[in-house]
């Protein structure tokens, strides 16, 4: 039967009793973390957020009923105990904040109890994904999981304080919106009073945002929920949350100068970790010449190498054929000491580049005795294979790997394989923070699916002022004045200096393939506001979620988010998305005609 708390007042959470209170008479509350029966003395750990504490009944304390009562404790009913801070009679815990002191226990109070637990509540729990959040209420009491929810919390608090300081006012954008234009595929929401009429979830807040500088707001933040329907990986969810912010009267300079003060003021305040400032920065070209990705793990070396020239003239047509190809090139990366990988270990990095695309993997190592093992060395010359190893800095002991193919694919091959070796090898300092800015981006990027040129960032970033004359005759060659923050080769978050001159808007929309009465359909409130006034003005954000994944070093973005979603979207805890009663249909006046996949 569960007990009232009436009378009592919990006076400390459980680690806040130390041993300054000894002799003093608390209250504590929180849930039964375990208990051990030795005959006469029964002890248990009370566990709340902010830990454990050591309970102690003894009979001659409580008496008999609260003995009994005692002894009929299990793990996480929560209880209420009044009693007396003491020195702890047996062995001090050097494990536990609390370790030195335990409360003698003059009266006890169940006031719930609760069914065994699916899974045991303990830091680095073995318990499997699906039952640990089926049961997340559960799961969120875990010590590990609670540490990153308050750690969040913490953080969120630290930008709040450094925006707030920096003059950036908070402000909540809407999440009933018109569909905003960042690429991905839009939650909908169905409309009772224009049926047949959507909202769609934000996806940023983008377009909000440059409506508030146009309103003379001048500086914005907030912590912003975004939805996006996209294929989740351990780094994404459908819904998470950026930390958004938008300047006027700023360039991507000040943009970039204030937020390497933020996360350093974030950083030492919340992990004590001196971030140096300023921040490395790469243009994109150089990230992907060098790295192969837009966002380079930049804490190991492995750099990629163009030995396109070496190899134009030679007859293994594998590396001829592209190297001689306008938009195309071999480029390889040189695995220190790996000379010696066993054959079979070759085969499954040759899998794994095919699962990225790549039409195969040439190899080439320089054994200790200087002979090689390669998969190509037959079809070359002697000489240019030590070329080849000039080129690539290449001595003996090492091996090579190499991509020969569309720039896009050769980078895209190199950059995977060179984490993929990077971990392998041991390569990673997992103690060590990188970031970098990338900036210069592509202002377009080719979409296959849609068979256009599309805004690599969004149709509002400002193309670098040296390539606004491409945008009418090759938009493609177009840089924008866009970057993005990386760390350790995540993207942690990304903005740019927007366009709020009308005549650029109106090439940048030509060069997308809007007509003018399109691009009005969609953005016409915006660049009607643009009409009355705009200040020059430009932004950033970052993914919150990330940004906590990698402050905590959780392996997935659902340990940082209290209530996650698993891979196909779905909530394992309360089932969403569910079906709707016809009632809520009728009133929407959707009918369901589900095609059968
Ligand atoms: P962008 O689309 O780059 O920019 O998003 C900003 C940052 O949000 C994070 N992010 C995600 N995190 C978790 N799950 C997702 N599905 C997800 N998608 C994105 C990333 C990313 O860097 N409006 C612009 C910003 C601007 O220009 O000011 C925007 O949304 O860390
Ligand atoms: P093949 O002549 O097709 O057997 O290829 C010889 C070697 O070149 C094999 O090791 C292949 O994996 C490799 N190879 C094939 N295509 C490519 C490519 N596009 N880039 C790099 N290596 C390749």
């Amino acid at each position: 039967m569960a007990e009232s708390m009436s009378g009592f007042t919990r006076s400390y959470r459980c680690t806040e009793v130390v041993n300054a209170q000894i002799g003093e008479s608390v209250v504590l509350m929180g849930w039964v973390n375990k208990r051990r029966n030795l005959g006469s003395l029964i002890f248990v750990d009370l566990r709340d957020r902010t830990g454990l504490v050591q309970l102690l009944f003894d009979e001659n304390n409580i008496g008999t009923e609260g003995y009994e009562k005692a002894a009929t404790l299990r793990n996480e009913f929560v209880i209420a105990v009044r009693g007396l801070v003491q020195r702890r009679e047996g062995a001090v815990n050097e494990n536990l904040e609390t370790g030195e002191i335990e409360i003698k226990v003059l009266e006890l109070r169940i006031l719930s109890e609760s069914l065994t637990p699916p899974f045991p509540i303990e830091e680095d729990s073995q318990t499997r994904d699906e039952l640990r959040l089926k049961y997340r209420y559960l799961d969120l009491r875990r010590p590990d999981i609670q540490k990153n929810i308050i750690l969040r919390s913490k953080v969120a608090q630290s930008v709040r304080n450094f925006m707030s300081s920096e003059g950036f006012i908070e402000i909540e954008t809407p999440m009933l919106c018109k569909s905003t234009p960042e690429g991905a595929r839009d939650y909908l929401v169905p409309s009772r009073v224009h049926p047949g009429s959507f909202y769609a979830l934000p996806q940023s807040p983008q377009i909000f945002k440059q409506l508030l500088m146009c309103a003379g707001y001048d500086r914005y933040y907030q912590i912003a929920r975004c939805f996006r329907d996209e294929d989740l990986r351990a780094d994404r969810q459908p819904e998470f949350t950026q930390i958004d912010m938008e300047f006027s009267f700023a360039n991507a300079e000040t943009v970039m100068e204030t937020n390497e003060r933020l996360i350093a003021h974030v950083f030492k305040e919340i992990l004590d970790i001196d971030v140096e400032l300023p921040l490395q920065r790469m243009t994109w070209q150089e990230a992907m010449d060098r790295y192969g990705s837009d966002k380079p793990d930049t804490r190991f070396g492995m750099e990629l190498t163009d030995i396109t020239e070496c190899v134009k003239d030679c007859d293994f047509s594998v590396f001829s054929g592209p190297a001689n190809q306008e938009g195309s090139s071999v480029r390889g990366i040189c695995a220190k000491g790996m000379a010696s990988m066993p054959r079979k270990k070759i085969d499954a990095l040759v899998e794994f580049v095919k699962g990225i695309g790549a039409k195969g993997l040439a190899y080439l190592a320089i054994n200790e005795d200087g002979t090689y093992k390669s998969s190509f060395a037959k079809f070359m010359k002697e000489e240019e294979l030590a070329e080849i190893c000039k080129e690539m800095g290449a001595e003996k002991g090492d091996m090579m790997f190499f991509a020969s193919d569309t720039d896009k694919n050769v980078y895209a091959v190199l950059g995977a394989l060179r984490l993929e070796l990077g971990a392998q090898m041991g390569l990673i300092d997992e103690n060590k923070f990188n970031f970098l800015w990338v900036t210069e981006f592509p202002l377009l990027e080719y979409s296959e699916e849609q068979e256009r040129w599309v805004a690599m960032h969004h149709p509002f970033t400002m193309p670098l002022e040296s390539d606004i004359c491409y945008l009418d005759t090759e938009p493609w060659k177009a840089r924008a004045a866009a970057y993005d923050i990386v760390l350790n080769g995540v993207e942690l978050g990304g903005g740019s200096e927007r366009i709020y001159n009308p005549e650029i808007q109106e090439k940048m929309f030509a060069a997308l393939g809007f007509t003018q009465e399109e691009a009005y359909e969609r953005f016409g409130f915006l660049l009607d506001a643009f009409k009355y006034g705009v200040p020059p003005h430009a932004g950033l954000a970052y993914g919150f979620d990330r940004m906590m994944m990698l402050m905590t070093k959780a392996e997935s973005i659902r340990d940082v988010i209290a209530f996650p979603k698993v891979k196909d979207a779905s909530c394992l805890m309360t089932g969403a998305p569910g079906m709707v009663d016809d009632k809520q249909l009728e009133e929407l006046e959707i009918k369901l005609a589900l095609v059968e996949k």
